[in-house]
């Protein structure tokens, strides 16, 4: 009988941003990975595995029952990933958005399931919380959820089917991830501390609105490591469970991350600009003690640490032009 270690952990969107991380960390950590991914923003994060054994990569879309269907045999853990991610993507193709991160989502489960898969972790977002009450207060997973954008409606109305699923295999964990930064086999610059960090460190002028929202923060690498330690914690601890991933200490609001830039490029302070626009109302401090008493888990890189690799990374040249449109969702 096959151990822990050599079941198959299929990666739904696993090319992607998350995806790609978690990825190559699960293959050097000697698991075998398979990804299904449409391959949305190309698939070149994949590219340093190609030859791993341990890696198969599906090129396939969740909209079609016939690839998930091949997707998930074998499999005993599904994290489920692919989404169009983000607001503005969302509300720019609501329709897209609805069949990919509703319909697509319900029909990998519906395949899971089918498959007689263990665990499911399906990505969800701390946006679930939409704008807190008190804007001196804090949210946790008791606190209501008060979605505001189509993105985080459609990640509400996934998590609540999950938590509610009847099945006597299949245990679904929702993680919350707070909002991602730092470096990925396929970067992002349109997430706000790699957003800001890009920008300043490359001498552009930063327009900043909804300065004093909060915001909480995690980099790729502790989100691949949350997931991880889900698959890996006792299925008492985290089936049917919803969890916030990130760090209590690492909430800021816009103008928190702006300070701690202008630390690290002092000259940078007259490229900032703030502005009023009312687009984004989201503000939501978050506490993340669940998790860790689940799985004992705690965030590592600090977005000071986060700001420092971007400013480096864009500066050294490394990433052609950061302003390309494939590093961006939007
Ligand atoms: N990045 C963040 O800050 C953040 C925060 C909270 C939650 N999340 C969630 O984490 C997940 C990953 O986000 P990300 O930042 O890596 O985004 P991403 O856009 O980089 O990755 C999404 C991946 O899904 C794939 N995909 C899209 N549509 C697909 C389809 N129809 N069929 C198959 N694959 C498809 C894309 O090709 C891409 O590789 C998403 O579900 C997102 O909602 C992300």
């Amino acid at each position: 009988m096959a151990g822990t270690r050599d079941k198959i952990i299929l990666i739904v969107g696993g090319a992607g941003y998350l995806g790609s991380v978690l990825t190559h960390r699960l293959l050097a950590r000697s698991r075998r990975v398979r990804v299904l991914d449409n391959m949305l923003y190309g698939g070149q994060s994949l590219l340093g595995a190609w030859h791993h054994p341990s890696l198969e990569v599906m090129v396939g879309d969740i909209r079609h029952d016939r690839d998930v269907s091949r997707a998930v045999e074998g499999v005993s853990s599904v994290v489920h990933l692919a989404a169009i991610v983000g607001d503005p993507a969302c509300a720019s193709d609501p329709q897209l958005a609805t069949k990919v991160n509703r319909d697509g989502a319900y029909r990998v489960c519906a395949h899971a399931v089918d498959a007689g898969v263990e665990r499911f972790v399906f990505a969800s977002t701390c946006s679930n919380y939409g704008r807190m009450e008190n804007s001196d207060g804090w949210v946790d997973e008791e606190s209501s959820l008060n979605p505001v954008s189509h993105y985080a409606k459609l990640k509400v109305e996934l998590e609540t089917y999950l938590l509610r699923l009847d099945s006597e295999v299949m245990q679904p964990t929702c993680l919350r991830f707070a909002t991602a930064f730092g470096l990925s086999p396929r970067p992002r610059f349109d997430l706000t501390v790699n957003q800001f960090a890009r920008d300043l460190a490359l001498g552009n002028s930063l327009e900043i609105y909804g300065k004093q929202f909060w915001r909480p923060y995690c980099h790729t690498i502790d989100i691949a490591r949350a997931i991880e330690l889900t698959l890996e914690a006792p299925v008492e601890s985290v089936g049917h469970k919803a969890f916030n991933v990130g760090s209590n200490d690492e909430n800021y609001r816009k103008q928190d991350l702006v300070e701690k830039l202008i630390n690290l490029l002092p000259e940078s302070e007259s490229l900032i600009s703030y502005v009023q626009k009312n687009e984004d109302p989201r503000d939501y401090r978050v506490r993340f003690d669940r998790f860790e008493a689940a799985v004992g888990f705690q965030s590592r890189v600090t977005v000071e640490a986060g700001l420092r690799e971007i400013i480096s990374a864009v500066r050294s040249g490394v990433i052609k032009d950061p302003y390309d449109h494939r590093y961006s969702n939007s």
